[in-house]
């Protein structure tokens, strides 16, 4: 589809490279509530992602608290009470999404571990209720045990593991059902920064191995413009897309593409434009 139809500044940066649309929302909106309670979480948002050969995009969504990221992403995963839109269309795989789908992987920041579970059946268990084989969803979970480097710890209970561990085995729960698309909201937010920077470079490599097309939500700016391929810039009250960024693709760990120039450029820029929406946000009356 050529003639996406949007009101979205940045909209038409979006490269149409003639692929098949693999998400598309076309002028979305959501209110919570109704009357003088009713709040517009998302206004008029539209975009394409195109189903890219060999690796999918990543996509950053960035924007101050409440402009809608976990809404526009909970809305791609079906999952309510963000999802049905209260108007437009969102798109999946050529087809309306009607619900939540294993094409659809979701990971958050409270890493949602099932308690009385190890780290392997844990890693198993969506597997299981795929109703594979006891012995193929071990030997399946005990590669992606190594894959997030947790091996020695297979047989732990979340409650013994640290919030990094915890975030590996939520990420290896949810890769390894390989869902086509990855929706990640803040995953690393809870972590510290060491961690986190290890597992930028662990998210980028599982997901050129993984091929998915991946939406990543977080608070910051330098793991936006490092992870994202486009930056989608939200701005609140209510919630639109306000703008899209292109953003050359690492190839290099997050260490050393954070000193280069044309990266703290994007990043100030960016910053400055998140710094204003902010002030702008503050300004408005109650
Ligand atoms: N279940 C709900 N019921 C009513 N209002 C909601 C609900 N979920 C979200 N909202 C409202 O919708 C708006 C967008 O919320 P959303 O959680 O999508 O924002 P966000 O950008 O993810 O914020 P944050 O960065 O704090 O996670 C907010 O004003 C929020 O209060
Ligand atoms: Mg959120």
């Amino acid at each position: 589809m050529t003639d996406a139809p949007s009101k979205t500044p940045g909209l038409e940066a979006a490269p149409d490279r003639g692929l098949p649309e693999l998400v598309v929302f076309r002028n979305v909106s959501k209110q919570f509530g109704s009357g003088p309670q009713a709040k517009v979480a998302v206004q008029d948002v539209s975009f394409v992602v195109h189903d890219l050969p060999n690796v999918g995009e990543l996509i950053a969504i960035v924007g101050p608290s409440g402009c809608g990221k976990s809404t526009v992403l909970r809305m791609l995963a079906g999952l309510s009470p963000h999802f049905p839109p209260t108007n437009g269309e969102v798109i999946a795989f050529g087809r309306p999404v009607t619900g939540p789908g294993a094409d659809r992987g979701v990971v958050d920041q409270k890493y949602s571990l099932l308690p009385h579970l190890t780290v392997l059946d844990n890693i198993a268990f969506g597997l299981k209720l795929r109703g594979i084989s006891v012995a193929e969803r071990r030997a399946q979970a005990a590669e992606w045990v190594k894959k997030v480097g947790l091996t020695g710890a297979e047989t732990k209970y979340p409650s013994e593991l640290s919030g990094g561990m915890q975030q590996r085995v939520a990420i290896a729960a949810t890769l390894i059902l390989k869902p086509k698309i990855l929706l990640m909201d803040e995953p690393f937010g809870a972590l510290d920064p060491k961690t986190r920077l290890r597992m930028q470079t662990l998210l980028i490599e599982l997901w050129k191995e993984q091929q998915s097309t991946v939406f990543f939500v977080t608070h910051s700016v330098e793991e936006a413009i490092y992870l994202g391929d486009r930056i989608f810039r939200m701005t609140a009250q209510p919630g639109r897309l306000a703008e899209i960024i292109m953003s050359p693709r690492p190839n290099e760990p997050p260490d050393v593409v954070r000193k280069k120039p044309e990266f703290m450029r994007l990043t100030q820029d960016l910053l400055r434009k998140l710094e204003e929406d902010e002030l702008g946000t503050r300004e408005m009356p109650l």
